[in-house]
């Protein structure tokens, strides 16, 4: 038998990272994020003055990039972009929409494709993203779709942010969120599409620990855990 793949897909803010990070240390699968190694590109794009939408200029940036993925003894992703830890250096709203920027690009998505199947080949995988089920792991084993209302994923990412005491307002927030979801599925390339043989998950209604038991109980469901 091969690695277990399962994929997570959705818009921004739908709690996908949170709630798919819970689900894997629950099951003791690995959780890859992926929408990290689009914010890595994009914070190099950023560092370097080239814009976001720059479809010349960020392709001409790639051979420059060496975006390594860790996990710490707690389980916790961190990136590394040319050696240097960015993990929290790529989650600042700018950062954010420089990610989805370059994220549109098709030279930057073939560039992080090799990176997302070797994970998947190697390891037990809920792999978050946007085209995980639909371009990435066509053939993952359960396919989740996970969204929310625009709302209240504004709100809980404005929550997060304050946490972290950034001075983002929430009106910021849910606009680059309403921003990032129409570029993100309208994109011309791996836009976020549900997958046709994906399960649609929608927490809306469901606290987190109501979102990260409905996520176990399908991935159990699927592999009769
Ligand atoms: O999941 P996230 O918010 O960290 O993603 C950042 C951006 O990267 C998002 O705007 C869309 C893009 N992305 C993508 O195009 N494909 C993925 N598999 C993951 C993220």
């Amino acid at each position: 038998m091969g690695t277990k793949n399962i994929a997570v897909d959705g818009p921004a803010g739908a709690g996908k990272s949170t709630i798919a990070k819970a689900a894997a240390q629950r099951l003791g699968l690995i959780y890859v994020d992926t929408g990290a190694l689009y914010r890595s590109i994009g914070l190099f794009a950023l560092k370097n003055n080239v814009g976001s939408r720059d479809a010349k200029g960020v392709p001409a940036l790639l051979p420059r990039i060496n975006i390594e993925m860790k996990y710490d003894s707690n389980g916790t992703q961190r990136m590394f972009l040319n050696s240097e830890d960015v993990t929290d250096a790529i989650r600042t709203p700018e950062a954010s929409l420089y990610a989805s920027g370059v994220s549109a690009m098709a030279p930057v998505r073939d560039f992080l494709l090799s990176t997302q199947r070797d994970m998947a080949s190697k390891y037990d995988v809920i792999m978050d993203g946007r085209d995980i089920g639909t371009v990435v792991l066509p053939d993952a084993d359960l396919k989740v779709f996970l969204t929310a209302d625009a709302t209240v994923r504004a709100e809980r990412r404005y929550r997060e942010l304050r946490e972290k005491d950034t001075d983002t307002t929430f009106e910021e927030v849910l606009r680059e969120i309403i921003a990032r979801d129409k570029a993100d599925s309208e994109r011309e390339v791996s836009p976020l599409k549900m997958a046709d043989d994906a399960v649609l998950l929608d927490t809306t209604a469901l606290d987190l620990d109501g979102s990260i038991s409905a996520l176990c109980d399908l991935i159990m469901e699927r592999f009769s855990l």
